[in-house]
């Protein structure tokens, strides 16, 4: 009965159509598209592994999912494979080696958010090939040219654009004006494409068969990077030859909590997520969610009551660690999160206002989300991004892929809200080389040493509360995956002091009882949160579902 209700608020509330789930006991993908869903399947068949399938899907998703499948971006991979080694890739963009802490600041010290957004100057240094060859360098079982012949083939040859990409592109054009090879690919000499069209992409074919070709000198090197660099020049952009010969990805060890039993594994900075993620279930632990239930008045208030206090943290420590002292250990500590929650009060709200970061005694859109698992127990989570969708709307002339603007990620100045009105201090202040902050939470749920979770979402400042959703109906609410997936979610960042719900997030009459307790600004966030394409385990069948919000797809064999 329950969950039969449960299906029908989602279905009236969210105004979402049937979710894209489907089972399977050899592997399965999940992603934003279709299209790559079954490129990552295809190579599951042929005899690859989830790395080999996550590359393949990558690279497709560049020719597929342009507003943020990418290469021109960067992303964060975590993998858990089936001998139960934990390992997480970094291949976030960097700050340019001519970047600088006050770059965005005007003669008034003011911060110019048209430059970190919407410039050559918002571009870091791109990641994501690095990222997906290394993965592949390390893990995979296929040859380059196995896994990039996909992309290649559906980039030279052209794929029907449906609803979902004809309208995207529509509503990018204008924002493209000042970038001719912008226009050039995105529309038909200045008209719009429309659903049904077919859509090639030859100078991103050649871009990716010089990859294939050349591995990582086929993108750092030659003359893909010769067209970024004129690209830079003519728009007063700061990557040059030396910034991406000397991009490298860094493999890091995974953000590890346990909660209720399960073991959640996710990823480290420069992401905030990972930490932030494992922070908020080490607050709801000690608490009751299972009964008083979904949407209820107590379990609400106990996670915005959380995401609170993790948010005003990510402010003041989160950052690149290799910049910046991150206290990791303590911020995902249990007794850190007892001491952190020991203000909360069942009754009623703590105005932001009067919440601070935490400290120690004397101690220490846009993005997008995809998740692999094959038949031999690999699973692999992975979130990539151009930071806006289509970055910076800026092509590369002649080498046919997006700009990411992540330098809008950095904070600009001290105690001034940065990307997605997310407020930051010193630790995310520019350096050269430096990696902005994410909120990126690719994340792997084990229970006994078996995958039984992959999930992430694109979404901002909203991703780790996402995903810290889909963790609680899961594990607390014992949803199917679908379910986990497809319920309505809120979302806190500590400041401005606001809850954003999606239309159905509270049971009825709760949104009134959590404004009497002191919940300031409950409103509708008037759009989706999230796009969490994940996949779930049982030890016999995989189920793989893409967020109903979105038109992506799933599959599985
Ligand atoms: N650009 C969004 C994020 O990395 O959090």
């Amino acid at each position: 009965m329950y969950r039969l209700l449960f299906v029908v608020i989602t279905l009236l509330s969210v105004n979402l159509s049937i979710a894209n789930t489907v089972t399977g006991t050899h592997g399965a993908v999940s992603t934003r598209s279709q299209i790559a869903s079954d490129v990552g399947i295809a190579i599951l068949e042929q005899g690859g592994n989830a790395a080999d399938a996550a590359v393949a899907v990558g690279f497709a998703l560049a020719v597929a999912y342009p507003s943020a499948g990418n290469i021109g971006g960067g992303g964060f991979f975590v993998l858990r494979m089936a001998d139960g080694e934990v390992i997480t890739l970094d291949a976030r963009e960097t700050a340019p080696l001519a970047a600088s802490r006050d770059m965005y600041l005007d003669a008034d010290g003011e911060v110019n958010r048209r430059l970190s957004m919407s410039t050559a100057l918002s571009t870091g240094v791109p990641g994501s090939v690095a990222g997906l060859l290394a993965l592949l360098e390390r893990y995979g079982t296929l040859s380059r040219e196995q896994v990039l012949e996909p992309a290649i083939r559906l980039a030279e040859t052209g794929f029907e654009l449906n609803e979902d990409l004809a309208r995207q592109f529509t509503q990018n054009l204008r924002r493209m004006g000042s970038f001719p090879a912008s226009i050039e690919i995105f529309s038909k000499n200045g008209t719009s494409y429309l659903a049904g069209d077919r859509w090639v992409q030859s100078d991103l074919a050649a871009t990716l068969q010089r990859i294939s070709d050349s591995g990582r000198d086929g993108f750092y090197a030659g003359r893909t990077a010769d067209l970024l660099v004129a690209e830079m020049e003519r728009n007063n952009g700061l990557i040059s030859h030396a910034d991406l010969i000397a991009y490298q990805p860094v493999w890091r060890e995974a953000i590890h909590g346990t909660y209720r039993g399960y073991d959640i594994w996710s990823m480290p900075p420069a992401s905030s997520g990972g930490v932030l993620l494992v922070q908020m279930l080490n607050m709801l632990e000690p608490h009751e969610i299972a009964e008083p239930g979904w949407g209820s008045q107590q379990a609400s208030h106990l996670m915005i009551e959380a995401q609170k206090r993790a948010y005003a943290d990510r402010a003041r420590h989160l950052g690149d660690a290799d910049f910046y002292p991150v206290p990791v250990a303590q911020l995902i500590g249990k007794g850190y999160a007892g001491q952190r929650f020991a203000d909360f009060d069942p009754s009623s709200a703590k105005p932001s206002a009067d919440i601070f970061a935490g400290s120690w005694p004397d101690e220490g859109t846009q993005t997008t989300h995809y998740s692999i698992m094959d038949s031999e127990g690999n699973a692999i989570s992975v979130t990539t991004t151009l930071n806006s969708g289509y970055g910076n709307k800026m092509v590369v002339t002649d080498a046919g892929f997006l700009l990411n603007n992540e330098m809008g990620d950095f904070t600009p100045k001290v105690n001034t809200a940065g990307g997605y009105g997310l407020m930051g201090e010193e630790a995310n202040l520019i350096a050269p080389g430096k990696r902005m902050l994410s909120s990126m939470t690719p994340t792997i749920v084990s229970e006994d040493g078996v995958n039984v979770l992959i999930t992430g979402s694109p979404g901002g400042a909203t991703i780790i509360n996402t995903v810290f959703h889909v963790v609680v109906n899961f594990i607390d609410h014992r949803m199917g995956i679908a379910d986990a997936v497809a319920s309505p979610r809120f979302h806190h960042q500590w400041q401005p002091d606001s809850v954003r719900f999606e239309d159905g997030a509270f049971n009825t009459g709760v949104q009134r009882q959590l404004e009497a307790m002191g919940h300031s600004q409950v409103r509708s966030a008037g759009f989706g949160l999230g796009d969490a394409n994940s996949i779930s385990y049982d030890g016999e069948t995989f189920t793989a579902t893409s967020d109903p919000r979105n038109a992506g797809g799933a599959s599985s064999y």
